[in-house]
C-alpha cells in the first residue's frame, strides 16, 4: 500500500499566460506605461489590476497634478518646479529624475486634456492651476477635488481606444527572478482562486506604495500595503530611502466610537482645502501656524504642517478627537461646492456643512517617498524588471510636494514605456529550473495557506502591525522606540507564520498575502529610520533633531546572501546648472496672496 504523500509534494495546478510585457498595477502609472507601449506598436502587453477596471488608488488622489503651465504665473518654469521639488525633498532627491518629471509635465498635462480629462478651467478656458503647499507658483492643475478619478478615467479611455489588454482582479504574489533577471510573475485570480504563471520578458511594477503599513492611512485598507517594494526586494532588487514616509497633515479626525464616522478615520482631507484658503485652528481658537511658519502658514511643506499639528495635540491644544480644526467657511458656499465638491459632499453626508463649520483633521500616513531603486529609465538592478509611480524611489527625496505624485505616475509611465518598447523582444519563458525551484514551491505554499486553521487571526495581526508602525516609526522617532518597533515586528512575523486563513478567494487570504508584503516594507522603514541619524524632511529623529550635511545620502536596502536586510548609503548627485540657477534665485510661495 502506498503511503499518502505530504500535501506539499503534490503537483500544483496553475494556468499559464505568455506575454511580452506584464504591467503589474492598473493605476495611472501602469496605465500610462501601457499606453506608451501601445503607441509605440508593442501590443503584446497585459495590464493586471487587483480590482475592477478603472478602480485603483489613483481614483483617491484629489487635489491636483503639478506642471509648469504658467496659467496664472507665467514666470513659472520646469526648472523652478524642479527647484521647489528639490528644496522640499531636502536635497536627497535624484535631481536627474526630478528634471525628467518636471520637463515633461506641461506636455503630459496637455495630453491628458486631449484624452478627455475634465480639468477645472479659468474663465478663458485654460487649464486652471491652484496653490499647493510649498510651491513658488500656482502650478497644481486639478479637476475639482477629484483629480485622480478624472485622470484615471481619461487614461483608461485612452488605453481602451488603443485596445490595451487588461485583466482585472488578479493579485501577484511573487516575481519570477533568479536575482539577475526577471522572467515573469505568479499570482492568483481573486474571483476564481486559480493560480496563474505569467511568462513575461519584461515586468513593469506599478503596484503603488506602502503608506497603509500605518494605522492611520489615507488609502483603502487593501491597497498601498507594500506589494511593489516587497515583490521587487524578494526578486533581488534594491530598495531606497524607505525611512522617508509622508504624513499628510489633514486626515479626517473622527469619533472612532461612532460607527458612521469610524470608517473615515485618517482618510484624506485634500490639501486643496488649504490651497483654496482653508485655515487651521487649535482647540483654543488660535491660528497656530502663525507661530510655526508665519510666511507660508498652512501652505508650508507637509512635514512642517504635520509636525505642527502633532505638537499642538501633544501639548493639549487638540480637539476631543485628537486633531485640530480646518476651516474654510469664510469662503462662499458656491465656491466651496465648485472647487471642493467631493469634500463638501462627504462631510455633508456625515452632517457637517463645510461652508458653515470647520472640520477636524490630524496627520495620517499618505505616501512612501522611498521604494524600489531604479535607473533613469525606471529599470531596477534586476534585468527586465521596471518600477514606476509610487513603487519607485528617487523623485521626492525626504518630503514630497503635493501634486507631484500624479505627475510622477505619467512622467515615469512614459519613460519606462519608451525604454521597454526599445528593448522588447517577444514573450519570456520561465526556465524549467526556476519553475521547479521557485514557482511551484511558492504555489504549494499558497495552497497550504488557504483554508489553514492556524492559531492567529489575520485582522488582529494586521492591526498590530499598523499600530506598531504608528507607535514606533511615526512623525517623531528615536533609537529606543525604533528598536522596540523591530522587536514588535518580529513578534508579528511569528504570528504571520501561523495564521487562520479562508479559501483563496477570501479577504483573509488576500490580507494574509498582504501581511507578507507589509512586514518586509515595515522592516525597511524601521531599519532605514534607525540608520539615518539625523532629521530631514518627513524623517524626524528626536535624538538627532538637526539636518546633518554628511547625511546628504540615499540609503539602499538589499537582501543579504545569508538572509536579513543589508543597508548601505551613497551620496546624492548635484542638480543641473539650470536647476541650480533656479535654486539660487530663491523662489518661494507667497502665502499672503491667498488672503
Ligand atoms: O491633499 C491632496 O489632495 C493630496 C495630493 C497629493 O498627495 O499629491
Amino acid at each position: 500500500m502506498s503511503e499518502r504523500q505530504p500535501i506539499d509534494d503534490e503537483p500544483v495546478e496553475y494556468d499559464r499566460e505568455d506575454v511580452s510585457v506584464l504591467v503589474v498595477g492598473a493605476g495611472a502609472a501602469g496605465a500610462r506605461a501601457a499606453i506608451e507601449l501601445a503607441q509605440r506598436g508593442v501590443d503584446d502587453v497585459l495590464v493586471l489590476g487587483k480590482r475592477d477596471h478603472g478602480d485603483a488608488h489613483t481614483t483617491w488622489a484629489r487635489g491636483g497634478i503639478n506642471g509648469a503651465l504658467g496659467t496664472h504665473d507665467p514666470e513659472d518654469s520646469p526648472a523652478i518646479h524642479a527647484a521647489d521639488t528639490l528644496n522640499e525633498g531636502h536635497f536627497v532627491n535624484d535631481s536627474a529624475k526630478v528634471e525628467t518629471v518636471t520637463e515633461q509635465m506641461p506636455e503630459r498635462l496637455r495630453e491628458l486634456d486631449e484624452w478627455g480629462m475634465e480639468y477645472s478651467r479659468t474663465e478663458d478656458g485654460e487649464i486652471d492651476q491652484r496653490f499647493f503647499g510649498a510651491q513658488s507658483f500656482r502650478r497644481t492643475a486639478f479637476a475639482g477635488d477629484h483629480t485622480g478619478e478624472s485622470m484615471l478615467k481619461a487614461l483608461v479611455d485612452r488605453a481602451r481606444e488603443l485596445s490595451v489588454p487588461y485583466r482585472e482582479n488578479v493579485m501577484i504574489t511573487k516575481l519570477v527572478s533568479d536575482g539577475d533577471a526577471a522572467y515573469g510573475a505568479v499570482g492568483y485570480d481573486m474571483d476564481t482562486g486559480e493560480f496563474v504563471l505569467f511568462n513575461a520578458g519584461t515586468v513593469v511594477l506599478a503596484a503603488g506604495g506602502h503608506a497603509a503599513v500605518y494605522d492611520r492611512h489615507t488609502s483603502r485598507d487593501d491597497e498601498n500595503n507594500g506589494d511593489g517594494a516587497a515583490l521587487a526586494y524578494d526578486a533581488g532588487a534594491s530598495l531606497m530611502d524607505m525611512e522617508f514616509m509622508q504624513f499628510h497633515p489633514t486626515g479626517m479626525a473622527v469619533d472612532e466610537s461612532d460607527p458612521e464616522w469610524e470608517p473615515w478615520s485618517g482618510r484624506l482631507v485634500t490639501e486643496a482645502v488649504r490651497g483654496e484658503g482653508g485655515r487651521l485652528f487649535n482647540a483654543e481658537g488660535e491660528r497656530f501656524m502663525e507661530r510655526y511658519s508665519p510666511d507660508q502658514m498652512e501652505l508650508d511643506a507637509r512635514d512642517v504642517v504635520a509636525r505642527a499639528i502633532a505638537q499642538e495635540v501633544a501639548e493639549g491644544r487638540g480637539t476631543e478627537n485628537g486633531g485640530v480644526y480646518l476651516d474654510i467657511s469664510h469662503r462662499d458656499a458656491d465656491f466651496i461646492r465648485e472647487r471642493l465638491p467631493r469634500m463638501y459632499e462627504r462631510f455633508q453626508d456625515l452632517g457637517v456643512d463645510m461652508a458653515e463649520a470647520p472640520v477636524e483633521v490630524a496627520p495620517t500616513s499618505h505616501y512612501g517617498m522611498g521604494g524600489v531603486a531604479v535607473d533613469d529609465h525606471g529599470e531596477t538592478d534586476v534585468d527586465g524588471l521596471f518600477a514606476v509611480g509610487e513603487t519607485m524611489a528617487g523623485v521626492h527625496g525626504a518630503n514630497r510636494l503635493g501634486g507631484n505624485s500624479l505627475a510622477e505616475t505619467v512622467a515615469y509611465g512614459v519613460v519606462a514605456g519608451e525604454r521597454v518598447a526599445d528593448r522588447v523582444d517577444g514573450p519570456g519563458t520561465v526556465p524549467d529550473e526556476l519553475r521547479e525551484s521557485l514557482v511551484e514551491p511558492h504555489l504549494r505554499d499558497l495552497r497550504a495557506m488557504a483554508n489553514r486553521d492556524g492559531e492567529h487571526d489575520v485582522d488582529a495581526a494586521l492591526a498590530d502591525l499598523r499600530e506598531l508602525m504608528w507607535d514606533h516609526a511615526g512623525i517623531l522617532r528615536d533609537e529606543a522606540s525604533l528598536r522596540e518597533g523591530l522587536d514588535r515586528l518580529a513578534d508579528v512575523r511569528e504570528r504571520v507564520a501561523d495564521l487562520r486563513v479562508g479559501p483563496v478567494t477570501s479577504e483573509s487570504f488576500e490580507f494574509a498575502v498582504d501581511l507578507g508584503f507589509m512586514t518586509a516594507a515595515a522592516e525597511a522603514v524601521l531599519r532605514g529610520a534607525l540608520e539615518r541619524e539625523e532629521s530631514r524632511g518627513a524623517h524626524y529623529r528626536t535624538d538627532f533633531p538637526d539636518v546633518d550635511a554628511d547625511w546628504r545620502r540615499n540609503v539602499y536596502f538589499e537582501a543579504a546572501d545569508v538572509g536579513g536586510m543589508r543597508l548601505r548609503t551613497e551620496p546624492v548627485d548635484e542638480p543641473s546648472e539650470a536647476v541650480q540657477a533656479a535654486l539660487d534665485e530663491g523662489h518661494e510661495l507667497d502665502y499672503h496672496q491667498l488672503e
